[in-house]
């Protein structure tokens, strides 16, 4: 069985280039999607509190290790601290409720989900009366020093960001002990993030793409709103490769030194999605599919622009 490649950290971890996405997964269906990419190679999951699906994915995880078809060091194992963790002392709540839910004793990698922070409690989305989310003002500078301290107690193995901003980054540079190793950000054809991208290559971050297929599940599509996968552009570079246009979208985040999460619960899409090790795209791909950008953010977290940390105020 072949594996995906690697890509290597500072501090010398690796991470598999391609992970299996897990929001929107159903209970139900969730379980047998990681059994079945197990089976078929992958060794990275990319898993959140927030997704309501760790207990299933843990109990297929841990399925697959007493069956000894892999062990746990074989696997790379994500999630994320959710907003209403973000006080110093809640962090370690946090972890060792997912830890809980996978049954688990450590992660691989812990991200904070968002910059944004909830107000405090077990509550993931608190509510105003009139049915706004309570916002925190907790600095997420706070919040890493949490993450500092639950890596220094080996719960995490590797901690870093998702969502956040070049400015945010930077001054989480200047203010941290332990550097950040990823920032996960939505990226694909619609949203390249060729600056962010740039940036955190400069600065030792390793970008992991989210919605890397433009994510048709969201909850919130409407009809209307265009198809990344049927891009008649990518249709012609993925008729040259003899490759589906989820396969280039997906090598096309492998390309730029990306790391890339797909989501399915589909055997034969987890198959497809895992089939890109055997074609490469070229630069003038690259910069061709580059040109598709039209700044299309999906997840925008629109109703949380009133926080301090709200993201997306910035270019990137
Ligand atoms: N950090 C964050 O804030 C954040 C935000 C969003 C997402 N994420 C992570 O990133 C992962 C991926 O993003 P996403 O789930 O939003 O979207 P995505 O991976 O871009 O798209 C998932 C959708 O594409 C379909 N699909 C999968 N493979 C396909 C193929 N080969 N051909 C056609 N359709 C295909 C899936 O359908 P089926 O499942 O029905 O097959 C599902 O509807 C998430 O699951 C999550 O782990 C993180």
């Amino acid at each position: 069985m072949s594996l995906a490649p690697k890509l290597k950290f500072y501090n010398g971890c690796e991470i598999p280039v391609l992970g299996l996405g897990t929001w929107k997964s159903k209970p139900g269906e969730v379980g047998q999607a990681v059994r079945d990419a197990i089976d078929i190679g992958y060794r990275h999951l990319d898993c959140a509190l927030a997704y309501g699906n760790e207990n299933e994915v843990g109990e297929a995880v841990r399925e697959k290790i007493s069956e000894g078809v892999v062990k746990r060091e074989d696997l790379f194992i994500t999630s994320k601290l959710f907003n209403n963790y973000h006080k110093l002392e809640s962090v370690e709540k946090g972890i060792r409720k997912t830890l809980d839910n996978l049954g688990l004793e450590y992660l691989d990698l812990y991200l904070i989900h968002w910059p944004v922070a909830h107000e405090d409690g077990n509550e993931l989305f608190p509510k105003n009366s009139d049915g706004s989310i309570k916002l925190a003002d907790i600095d997420y500078l706070e919040t890493w020093r949490g993450m500092e301290i639950i890596h220094g107690k080996g719960l995490a193995r590797n901690i870093g960001v998702s969502n956040f901003n070049s400015e945010q980054i930077s001054r989480l540079l200047e203010n941290c002990k332990i550097r950040p190793l990823i920032n996960q950000v939505e990226c694909h054809p619609y949203l390249t993030q060729q600056k962010l991208s740039k940036f955190c290559k400069d600065k030792n971050i390793i970008i992991t793409a989210y919605c890397p297929l433009g994510s048709p599940d969201r909850p919130w599509a409407k009809p209307e709103d265009p198809k990344l996968l049927d891009d008649k552009n990518l249709l012609k570079i993925s008729e040259k490769h003899k490759k589906t246009p989820a396969q280039v979208v997906i090598r096309y985040q492998i390309d730029r030194g990306h790391v890339v999460i797909p989501k399915t619960v589909t055997k034969s899409r987890l198959l497809e999605n895992f089939q890109v090790f055997d074609f490469k795209l070229s630069p003038e791909d690259i910069s061709y599919i580059n040109s598709l950008d039209v700044n299309g953010r999906l997840c925008t977290l629109a109703d949380r622009k009133a926080s301090p940390y709200y993201p997306f105020h910035i270019e990137f």
